[in-house]
């Protein structure tokens, strides 16, 4: 399997394979890959002749340093993980920071009319903009036909897919179904990082996100917000960030609630100082 460090070498084969009308996947991603990245790169795979996977843990969207420096980084063993879904069709662009950034890390600003005011908007400042920032520079890079992410990361999604319309970027946002563990438990780079304890008590975050939606269909958004809430006031492991139930469109928290329109649970759980994220369509 080919590995791309400078956007110098991947856009010269890139342009090579659109010249023969040969359509291409991308899967951006921060590396330490699971199998829930590898349901994104399946299912491009399924859909174009080739996949680009980025691998690159972009400084610009943390918020928390240590959060950067503890982030996992397993380039090798990214590779063979991919080259267990083919050898030959998979293209990876590990590049530098240098190589993104040119002597110059810092973000763009967005406005993605207000999608990046709420959630890991708040609790992350700065997050969205370094987000959009990389992300706009390897769709320059690589020129995808369509390009594929997970709802494990709804905002950001929709984010993207905000930044797509409003810059007129020619290409096919793909959102992808979140991969879990048998136990329900998102999977996460993050997840690596749990201790055995932590491991045995975060798979609580989407058993509690079922019973809201399950409380939800008879509930109030206040009530169900109240319970969750008391879940997690005395838990021994987790600590609650944030548990929000907006309006899957707009994002903002509900107001009232109305059976035209599309609600998600979206939930924030720091474990010591690993920070988990989940969420679940309700309705
Ligand atoms: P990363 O966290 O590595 O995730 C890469 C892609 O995999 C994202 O689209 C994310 O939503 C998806 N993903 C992660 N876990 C998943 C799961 N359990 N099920 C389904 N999809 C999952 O998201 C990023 O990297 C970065 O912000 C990035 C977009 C690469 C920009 O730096």
């Amino acid at each position: 399997m080919q590995v791309y460090q400078e956007k110098k070498q991947i856009k010269a084969e890139i342009e090579q394979l659109k010249s023969k009308q040969i359509t291409i996947g991308f899967v951006p991603t921060m590396g330490a890959l699971h199998q829930g990245h590898l349901t994104l790169v399946k299912e491009a795979l399924g859909n174009n002749d080739k996949v680009v996977v980025s691998i690159f843990v972009n400084p610009t969207q943390f918020n928390n340093t240590t959060d950067l420096e503890k982030y996992p980084r397993t380039l090798n063993s990214d590779v063979v993980l991919l080259e267990t879904v083919s050898k030959n069709d998979i293209l990876v662009y590990a590049p530098t920071v240098e190589d993104i950034y040119e002597g110059n890390t810092v973000s763009q600003n967005f406005d993605f009319d207000g999608l990046e005011q709420e959630m890991e908007g708040k609790f992350r400042p700065g997050h969205f903009n370094g987000v959009g920032t990389v992300v706009k520079r390897l769709f320059e890079i690589v020129k995808p036909d369509k390009a594929y992410f997970g709802k494990k990361d709804f905002q950001q999604l929709a984010i993207i897919k905000k930044m797509v319309d409003k810059y007129q970027i020619p290409v096919n946002i793909v959102g992808c179904k979140i991969h879990r563990e048998t136990n329900g438990l998102a999977m996460s780079s993050r997840n690596t990082r749990l201790t055995k304890e932590q491991k045995e008590a975060a798979p609580f975050i989407y058993k509690t996100l079922i019973t809201a939606k399950r409380q939800f269909g008879t509930k109030s958004a206040n009530k169900v917000i109240h319970w969750v809430g008391k879940q997690f006031a005395n838990h021994e492991v987790l600590k609650l960030e944030y548990f929000i139930i907006a309006d899957a469109e707009t994002l903002k928290p509900i107001k009232r609630k109305s059976n035209k329109k599309a609600y998600r649970a979206f939930i924030a759980v720091f474990a010591d100082d690993i920070r988990l994220i989940d969420n679940i369509a309700l309705n």
